[in-house]
Protein backbone atom coordinates (compact mmCIF):
# COMPACT_ATOMS: atom_id res chain seq x y z
CA UNK A 1 0.00 0.00 0.00
CA UNK A 2 1.26 3.19 -0.85
CA UNK A 3 1.63 6.47 1.56
CA UNK A 4 0.35 9.68 -0.09
CA UNK A 5 3.34 11.66 -0.98
CA UNK A 6 4.80 8.86 -2.78
CA UNK A 7 1.31 8.15 -4.45
CA UNK A 8 1.17 12.27 -5.57
CA UNK A 9 4.45 12.37 -6.74
CA UNK A 10 3.92 9.16 -9.21
CA UNK A 11 0.89 11.61 -10.50
CA UNK A 12 3.96 14.11 -11.20
CA UNK A 13 2.20 16.63 -9.02
CA UNK A 14 4.40 19.38 -8.20
CA UNK A 15 6.18 19.43 -4.48
CA UNK A 16 4.48 23.25 -3.16
CA UNK A 17 1.12 21.35 -3.64
CA UNK A 18 2.05 18.33 -2.16
CA UNK A 19 3.58 20.06 0.80
CA UNK A 20 0.00 22.46 0.85
CA UNK A 21 -1.97 19.48 0.50
CA UNK A 22 -0.24 17.43 3.65
CA UNK A 23 -1.07 20.52 5.40
CA UNK A 24 -4.69 20.45 4.81
CA UNK A 25 -4.90 16.42 5.70
CA UNK A 26 -2.76 17.40 9.28
CA UNK A 27 -5.82 19.34 10.36
CA UNK A 28 -8.12 16.45 9.37
CA UNK A 29 -6.29 14.21 10.80
CA UNK A 30 -6.97 16.74 13.98
CA UNK A 31 -10.04 16.94 13.31
CA UNK A 32 -11.13 13.21 12.96
CA UNK A 33 -9.23 12.40 16.40
CA UNK A 34 -11.55 14.80 18.51
CA UNK A 35 -14.44 13.38 16.23
CA UNK A 36 -13.48 10.10 17.23
CA UNK A 37 -13.39 11.11 21.16
CA UNK A 38 -16.92 12.17 20.79
CA UNK A 39 -18.14 14.04 24.07
CA UNK A 40 -14.77 13.53 25.53
CA UNK A 41 -13.57 15.80 23.41
CA UNK A 42 -15.80 18.57 24.48
CA UNK A 43 -16.48 19.85 21.50
CA UNK A 44 -19.40 18.15 20.39
CA UNK A 45 -22.41 21.27 21.82
CA UNK A 46 -23.55 23.80 20.21
CA UNK A 47 -22.41 27.66 20.47
CA UNK A 48 -24.55 30.57 20.99
CA UNK A 49 -22.98 32.42 17.48
CA UNK A 50 -24.45 32.07 14.35
CA UNK A 51 -22.17 32.11 10.98
CA UNK A 52 -22.76 34.70 7.93
CA UNK A 53 -25.60 32.63 6.64
CA UNK A 54 -27.29 32.51 9.25
CA UNK A 55 -27.10 29.01 10.50
CA UNK A 56 -25.92 28.21 14.32
CA UNK A 57 -22.57 27.19 14.84
CA UNK A 58 -21.46 23.88 16.25
CA UNK A 59 -18.50 23.98 18.68
CA UNK A 60 -16.83 21.25 16.21
CA UNK A 61 -17.70 23.90 13.05
CA UNK A 62 -15.74 26.60 14.84
CA UNK A 63 -12.59 24.14 16.00
CA UNK A 64 -12.34 22.78 12.77
CA UNK A 65 -12.81 25.74 10.86
CA UNK A 66 -10.18 27.25 13.60
CA UNK A 67 -7.19 24.52 12.88
CA UNK A 68 -8.05 24.56 9.30
CA UNK A 69 -7.40 28.24 9.04
CA UNK A 70 -4.44 28.80 11.60
CA UNK A 71 -1.98 25.46 9.82
CA UNK A 72 -2.93 27.19 6.55
CA UNK A 73 -2.32 30.55 6.87
CA UNK A 74 1.00 29.70 8.90
CA UNK A 75 2.15 27.82 6.14
CA UNK A 76 3.23 30.23 3.75
CA UNK A 77 2.11 28.33 0.87
CA UNK A 78 -1.63 30.05 1.10
CA UNK A 79 -2.34 33.72 0.00
CA UNK A 80 -5.61 33.61 1.26
CA UNK A 81 -8.74 31.34 2.25
CA UNK A 82 -12.05 31.39 2.43
CA UNK A 83 -14.79 29.25 4.57
CA UNK A 84 -18.47 28.53 5.08
CA UNK A 85 -17.55 30.08 9.03
CA UNK A 86 -15.53 33.25 7.81
CA UNK A 87 -17.64 36.07 6.61
CA UNK A 88 -14.97 36.87 3.84
CA UNK A 89 -11.74 35.94 2.62
CA UNK A 90 -8.76 35.69 4.93
CA UNK A 91 -5.44 37.04 3.93
CA UNK A 92 -2.27 34.87 4.53
CA UNK A 93 1.11 35.28 2.73
CA UNK A 94 0.77 37.82 -0.02
CA UNK A 95 3.75 35.49 -2.18
CA UNK A 96 1.68 32.57 -1.58
CA UNK A 97 1.33 30.22 -4.67
CA UNK A 98 -2.06 28.65 -3.39
CA UNK A 99 -5.49 29.78 -2.40
CA UNK A 100 -7.82 27.03 -0.52
CA UNK A 101 -11.56 27.59 0.24
CA UNK A 102 -12.95 24.87 2.62
CA UNK A 103 -16.17 23.26 4.55
CA UNK A 104 -14.42 22.49 7.77
CA UNK A 105 -17.26 20.54 9.17
CA UNK A 106 -19.87 19.42 6.32
CA UNK A 107 -22.88 17.79 7.86
CA UNK A 108 -23.19 19.41 10.98
CA UNK A 109 -26.67 18.30 11.97
CA UNK A 110 -25.12 14.77 12.12
CA UNK A 111 -22.67 15.88 15.18
CA UNK A 112 -24.80 15.28 17.41
CA UNK A 113 -26.26 11.62 16.46
CA UNK A 114 -22.95 10.40 15.99
CA UNK A 115 -23.62 9.83 11.82
CA UNK A 116 -21.53 11.02 9.12
CA UNK A 117 -19.55 14.39 8.69
CA UNK A 118 -16.71 15.18 7.11
CA UNK A 119 -14.12 18.26 5.50
CA UNK A 120 -14.69 19.43 1.70
CA UNK A 121 -11.56 21.68 0.08
CA UNK A 122 -10.87 23.02 -3.19
CA UNK A 123 -7.44 24.36 -3.89
CA UNK A 124 -6.55 27.04 -7.22
CA UNK A 125 -3.85 28.72 -8.01
CA UNK A 126 -3.96 32.30 -6.78
CA UNK A 127 -3.95 34.91 -9.54
CA UNK A 128 -1.01 37.24 -9.17
CA UNK A 129 -0.85 40.70 -9.01
CA UNK A 130 -3.88 40.88 -6.70
CA UNK A 131 -3.91 42.18 -3.24
CA UNK A 132 -4.18 39.09 -0.57
CA UNK A 133 -7.02 40.94 1.38
CA UNK A 134 -8.96 40.39 -2.04
CA UNK A 135 -11.88 38.09 -1.37
CA UNK A 136 -12.32 38.23 -6.17
CA UNK A 137 -9.17 35.94 -6.02
CA UNK A 138 -11.51 33.39 -5.35
CA UNK A 139 -14.21 34.10 -7.99
CA UNK A 140 -12.63 31.39 -10.85
CA UNK A 141 -14.28 28.74 -12.51
CA UNK A 142 -14.67 25.20 -11.16
CA UNK A 143 -11.98 24.18 -13.75
CA UNK A 144 -9.42 25.78 -12.52
CA UNK A 145 -9.33 23.82 -9.16
CA UNK A 146 -5.86 21.86 -9.27
CA UNK A 147 -6.82 19.89 -6.28
CA UNK A 148 -10.24 18.65 -4.38
CA UNK A 149 -10.87 16.18 -2.31
CA UNK A 150 -13.34 15.39 1.23
CA UNK A 151 -12.35 13.69 4.41
CA UNK A 152 -15.22 11.93 5.61
CA UNK A 153 -15.10 10.82 9.26
CA UNK A 154 -16.69 7.50 9.41
CA UNK A 155 -16.00 4.36 10.61
CA UNK A 156 -13.36 4.51 8.97
CA UNK A 157 -11.56 8.51 8.40
CA UNK A 158 -11.26 8.55 4.39
CA UNK A 159 -10.04 11.06 2.24
CA UNK A 160 -10.95 11.27 -1.13
CA UNK A 161 -8.89 13.42 -3.26
CA UNK A 162 -8.15 14.46 -7.42
CA UNK A 163 -5.27 16.72 -8.92
CA UNK A 164 -7.29 15.91 -11.92
CA UNK A 165 -5.85 12.56 -12.69
CA UNK A 166 -8.45 10.23 -11.65
CA UNK A 167 -10.22 9.96 -8.26
CA UNK A 168 -8.15 8.21 -5.36
CA UNK A 169 -9.03 7.12 -2.01
CA UNK A 170 -6.55 6.71 0.66
CA UNK A 171 -7.72 5.81 4.39
CA UNK A 172 -5.86 7.24 7.55
CA UNK A 173 -3.95 4.63 9.23
CA UNK A 174 -4.80 5.60 12.83
CA UNK A 175 -1.74 3.42 14.10
CA UNK A 176 0.79 6.01 12.32
CA UNK A 177 -1.30 8.55 11.09
CA UNK A 178 -0.41 8.00 7.51
CA UNK A 179 -2.87 8.65 4.72
CA UNK A 180 -2.51 5.21 2.57
CA UNK A 181 -3.42 4.99 -0.94
CA UNK A 182 -6.90 2.28 -0.83
CA UNK A 183 -8.24 2.20 -4.21
CA UNK A 184 -6.97 4.00 -7.37
CA UNK A 185 -9.16 5.56 -10.08
CA UNK A 186 -12.58 5.47 -8.75
CA UNK A 187 -15.38 4.61 -11.10
CA UNK A 188 -18.83 5.91 -10.57
CA UNK A 189 -21.29 3.22 -12.51
CA UNK A 190 -23.10 4.62 -15.62
CA UNK A 191 -26.38 3.56 -14.50
CA UNK A 192 -27.80 3.50 -11.04
CA UNK A 193 -31.14 2.64 -9.59
CA UNK A 194 -30.70 4.61 -6.17
CA UNK A 195 -30.92 7.45 -6.00
CA UNK A 196 -30.69 10.53 -2.93
CA UNK A 197 -32.98 13.23 -2.19
CA UNK A 198 -34.53 15.34 0.98
CA UNK A 199 -38.11 14.42 -0.26
CA UNK A 200 -39.39 16.73 2.44
CA UNK A 201 -38.98 19.19 0.29
CA UNK A 202 -41.09 17.79 -2.81
CA UNK A 203 -43.51 20.52 -3.26
CA UNK A 204 -41.05 22.86 -3.06
CA UNK A 205 -39.60 22.29 -6.04
CA UNK A 206 -39.54 22.87 -9.67
CA UNK A 207 -42.18 21.08 -11.73
CA UNK A 208 -39.62 19.01 -14.15
CA UNK A 209 -37.72 17.83 -10.31
CA UNK A 210 -40.82 16.65 -9.50
CA UNK A 211 -41.87 14.86 -12.37
CA UNK A 212 -38.41 13.02 -12.55
CA UNK A 213 -38.31 11.69 -9.01
CA UNK A 214 -42.02 11.34 -9.40
CA UNK A 215 -41.73 8.75 -11.97
CA UNK A 216 -38.52 7.17 -10.06
CA UNK A 217 -40.86 6.63 -6.87
CA UNK A 218 -43.55 4.71 -9.61
CA UNK A 219 -40.52 1.95 -9.52
CA UNK A 220 -41.69 -0.60 -11.76
CA UNK A 221 -45.59 0.45 -12.42
CA UNK A 222 -44.19 3.80 -13.51
CA UNK A 223 -42.47 4.51 -16.99
CA UNK A 224 -38.90 3.79 -15.68
CA UNK A 225 -40.49 0.00 -15.55
CA UNK A 226 -37.79 -1.09 -12.64
CA UNK A 227 -38.00 -0.10 -8.61
CA UNK A 228 -35.24 2.33 -7.05
CA UNK A 229 -34.06 2.98 -3.94
CA UNK A 230 -33.53 6.39 -1.84
CA UNK A 231 -30.43 6.92 0.54
CA UNK A 232 -30.33 10.38 2.61
CA UNK A 233 -27.79 10.83 4.86
CA UNK A 234 -28.07 14.98 5.27
CA UNK A 235 -24.00 14.98 4.81
CA UNK A 236 -22.93 15.31 1.33
CA UNK A 237 -19.65 14.04 2.12
CA UNK A 238 -21.18 10.63 2.85
CA UNK A 239 -23.89 11.15 0.41
CA UNK A 240 -21.01 11.78 -2.33
CA UNK A 241 -18.98 9.22 -1.15
CA UNK A 242 -21.85 6.54 -1.51
CA UNK A 243 -21.82 8.14 -5.09
CA UNK A 244 -18.39 7.73 -5.62
CA UNK A 245 -18.37 4.08 -3.96
CA UNK A 246 -21.70 2.09 -5.45
CA UNK A 247 -22.87 4.77 -8.27
CA UNK A 248 -26.17 6.99 -7.64
CA UNK A 249 -27.81 10.10 -8.47
CA UNK A 250 -27.75 12.97 -5.89
CA UNK A 251 -29.55 16.38 -5.93
CA UNK A 252 -30.56 19.01 -3.62
CA UNK A 253 -32.58 20.90 -6.47
CA UNK A 254 -33.79 24.50 -6.50
CA UNK A 255 -36.62 24.93 -4.35
CA UNK A 256 -38.90 27.75 -3.17
CA UNK A 257 -39.41 27.13 0.31
CA UNK A 258 -38.06 30.48 1.28
CA UNK A 259 -37.41 32.70 -1.69
CA UNK A 260 -34.71 34.30 -0.36
CA UNK A 261 -32.83 31.06 -0.85
CA UNK A 262 -33.67 28.92 -3.74
CA UNK A 263 -30.50 26.72 -3.12
CA UNK A 264 -28.84 25.11 -0.39
CA UNK A 265 -25.43 24.42 -1.17
CA UNK A 266 -22.51 26.10 -1.83
CA UNK A 267 -20.23 26.62 -4.48
CA UNK A 268 -16.95 27.14 -3.68
CA UNK A 269 -16.63 24.26 -0.91
CA UNK A 270 -19.33 21.89 -1.55
CA UNK A 271 -20.57 22.31 -5.19
CA UNK A 272 -17.07 22.40 -7.27
CA UNK A 273 -14.58 19.72 -5.24
CA UNK A 274 -17.49 17.63 -5.26
CA UNK A 275 -17.96 18.28 -8.93
CA UNK A 276 -13.95 17.67 -9.52
CA UNK A 277 -14.07 14.56 -7.86
CA UNK A 278 -17.26 13.00 -9.63
CA UNK A 279 -16.05 14.35 -12.82
CA UNK A 280 -12.93 12.66 -12.28
CA UNK A 281 -14.72 9.41 -11.66
CA UNK A 282 -16.47 9.62 -14.76
CA UNK A 283 -20.00 10.78 -13.56
CA UNK A 284 -21.61 14.44 -14.41
CA UNK A 285 -22.41 17.28 -11.87
CA UNK A 286 -24.91 19.84 -13.11
CA UNK A 287 -27.18 22.25 -12.17
CA UNK A 288 -30.28 21.84 -14.67
CA UNK A 289 -28.52 24.37 -16.95
CA UNK A 290 -25.26 23.37 -17.20
CA UNK A 291 -21.90 21.81 -15.86
CA UNK A 292 -21.25 23.64 -12.15
CA UNK A 293 -17.64 23.96 -12.88
CA UNK A 294 -18.14 26.59 -15.22
CA UNK A 295 -20.27 29.21 -13.76
CA UNK A 296 -18.48 32.21 -12.84
CA UNK A 297 -18.79 32.81 -9.68
CA UNK A 298 -19.94 35.91 -8.37
CA UNK A 299 -19.82 35.57 -4.76
CA UNK A 300 -17.81 33.43 -2.21
CA UNK A 301 -20.17 32.14 -0.29
CA UNK A 302 -22.88 31.74 -3.55
CA UNK A 303 -25.34 28.59 -3.37
CA UNK A 304 -25.58 26.51 -6.68
CA UNK A 305 -28.26 23.77 -7.42
CA UNK A 306 -27.08 20.53 -7.60
CA UNK A 307 -27.52 16.99 -9.74
CA UNK A 308 -25.07 14.74 -9.74
CA UNK A 309 -23.40 11.09 -9.90
CA UNK A 310 -24.09 8.23 -12.14
CA UNK A 311 -23.83 9.27 -16.34
CA UNK A 312 -26.99 8.19 -17.66
CA UNK A 313 -29.23 9.27 -14.67
CA UNK A 314 -28.07 12.88 -14.16
CA UNK A 315 -28.45 12.75 -18.38
CA UNK A 316 -32.26 11.16 -18.00
CA UNK A 317 -33.17 13.96 -15.06
CA UNK A 318 -31.70 16.86 -17.41
CA UNK A 319 -34.10 15.57 -20.47
CA UNK A 320 -37.05 16.25 -18.04
CA UNK A 321 -36.25 19.83 -17.98
CA UNK A 322 -36.00 20.16 -22.01
P1 LIG B 1 -23.25 22.07 6.47
O1 LIG B 1 -23.38 21.12 7.62
O2 LIG B 1 -21.81 22.31 6.07
O3 LIG B 1 -24.01 23.35 6.63
O4 LIG B 1 -23.83 21.36 5.15
C1 LIG B 1 -25.01 20.59 5.20
C2 LIG B 1 -25.55 20.45 3.79
C3 LIG B 1 -25.08 19.21 3.03
O5 LIG B 1 -23.99 18.56 3.50
C4 LIG B 1 -26.26 18.28 3.03
O6 LIG B 1 -26.35 17.58 1.82
C5 LIG B 1 -27.43 19.19 3.25
O7 LIG B 1 -26.94 20.34 3.90
C6 LIG B 1 -28.49 18.57 4.09
O8 LIG B 1 -29.61 19.33 3.99
P2 LIG B 1 -30.99 18.97 4.74
O9 LIG B 1 -30.80 19.41 6.16
O10 LIG B 1 -32.00 19.78 3.98
O11 LIG B 1 -31.22 17.49 4.60
MN1 LIG C 1 -21.56 21.62 4.13
MN1 LIG D 1 -20.14 23.10 7.23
Amino acid sequence: MQRLAPALRADNVNLDLISLIKTVLAATKEISFRVGQGALSGVMGSTLDENIQGEVQKELDVVANQLLKDILLESGFVKAISSEEEDTSVAGNQNGKYIVSFDPLDGSSNIEINSLIGTIFSIMEAPEGMDAADPDMFKQQGTKQVCAGYVLYGPATILAMTTGKGTHFYTLDKTHGSYMLTEKNVQISEDTSEFAVNMSNQRFWQQPMQNYIGDLVKGSDGPRERNFNMRWIAAMVGDVHRVLTRGGFFTYPADNKSPEKPYKLRLMYEANPMSFLVEQAGGLSVTSEGRIMEIEPTDIHQRVEVILGSKNEVEKCLSYYK
